[in-house]
């Protein structure tokens, strides 16, 4: 029956579940809701073995199994066009959430509902529904030019003509890939070759886009001009966004809502300047004074002093006192630039992490920080 060429060229490289994967039920969705999660799980068994010959040799008689809890039941909801980040350290689950979202791979407990469909059974429309870019994954045919997978694609997703053109057209513009598309694949630079990934994902005009890090590896400048293609794509077309990425800048340039993921689980759905504020409620500002004064003048202030050396300070102050202590520093010392900013969000994040260890036993229950 699957003969639908989207299907097996989607299916390539995935693990469609075998024995062990539970039969998934339909989500009922949340009103509102484009993507549905409840109770979501993923449980590899993998095969332990120590090193060496005899280990291997003794591993042959008796096998010792290990069940990796890759996601260990989260549950989440997702309304249409929201942009949403969706983070956490190596190995949390962020990948394999993404694979069973986009139907490569079938939990093991749980349910997922993906603009009314059941990923799994990753049927026709549901395909056409959704995209899935992995930065470290590549779906251009290496020898040939882009454009020629941009031709296989509307074969694939049989679009029509005149609406393959302008929909091509568009991307083309948007991504400024309209000379590099010509050319081999392999010719092409890293940031070409991903923008020209981007527009062979988007032909089909897909309502949910499921983004991998689509930023690894890329410069500073390419990764802006990706983030502002993203967030115009957004935009003009409604499309619902989850995007995982390492670079802090991309979430908190994108996404207004992020998901924090660790060990599997969830422990933090909200806003990216909640998180801040409740784990790093302090302001950091910074003086630079016109001349040298004694320390005490500084510590008046009333805030923490974390470092001064020569005509330059650095405070700690609640968010709520913010105001009050710039106010008095302006008016009390020599002031000559002031800024004030939030802890970095690599820091707040690893705050976060090191708050939620991997859980002792099986079936602790997850600590989800309210909103
Ligand atoms: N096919 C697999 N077999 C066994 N373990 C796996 C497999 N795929 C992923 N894992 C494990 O599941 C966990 C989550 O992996 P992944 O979802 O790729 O994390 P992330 O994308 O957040 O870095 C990791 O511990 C990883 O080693
Ligand atoms: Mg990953």
């Amino acid at each position: 029956m699957p003969t639908d060429p989207t299907q097996q060229r989607a299916a390539q490289g995935a693990d469609l579940g075998g024995a062990g994967a539970a039969p998934e039920r339909v989500a009922p969705a949340a009103a509102g809701s484009l993507i549905t999660v409840e109770g979501l799980a993923k449980h590899y068994r993998v095969h332990q073995r120590s090193a060496g010959v005899a280990a291997a040799l003794r591993s042959l008689l008796r096998r010792r199994w290990e069940t990796v809890r890759a996601v260990d039941g989260i549950s989440f909801s997702i309304a249409p066009g929201e942009r949403i980040g969706f983070l956490g350290p190596n190995g949390a689950g962020k990948t394999t959430t993404l694979k069973m979202l986009a139907g490569l791979l079938h939990p093991t407990a749980g349910v997922v509902s993906v603009a009314g469909f059941r990923p799994a059974e990753r049927s026709r429309d549901f395909l056409h529904a959704i995209t899935l870019v992995a930065g470290q994954k590549q779906q251009l045919l290496w020898d040939l030019p882009p454009a020629d997978t941009f031709e296989l694609n509307r074969a694939i997703y049989e679009i029509p003509r005149p609406v393959f053109r302008q929909r091509l057209d568009e991307l083309v513009e948007l991504l400024e890939v309209g000379e590099v598309m010509r050319r081999p694949a392999r010719q092409l630079s890293l940031g070409e070759r991903m923008k020209c990934e981007l527009a062979a994902a988007l032909l089909h005009r897909p309502r949910v886009l499921f983004l991998d890090e689509p930023t690894i590896g890329l410069d500073i400048t390419m990764q802006a001009s990706l983030r502002r293609f993203i967030a115009t794509y957004n935009e003009r077309h409604g499309a619902t966004v989850l995007l995982t990425s390492h670079y802090m800048a991309d979430v908190a340039a994108l996404c207004p809502r992020i998901v924090v993921i660790n060990h599997g689980r969830i422990i933090y759905d909200g806003s990216l300047p909640q998180l801040v504020r409740r784990t790093r409620p302090e302001k950091r500002v910074e003086l630079h004074l016109e001349r040298a004064i004694p320390r005490p003048e500084l510590e008046a202030l009333g805030a923490r002093l974390v470092s001064f050396e020569g005509t330059q300070a650095v405070l700690h102050v609640e968010q709520g006192d913010l105001k009050r202590l710039v106010t008095q520093a302006l008016a009390a010392l020599p002031v000559v630039d002031l800024s004030v900013a939030d802890a970095p969000l690599e820091a707040v994040l690893a705050d976060l992490f090191a708050a939620t260890p991997a859980p002792a036993a099986p079936g602790l229950p997850a600590i989800v920080a309210p909103p």
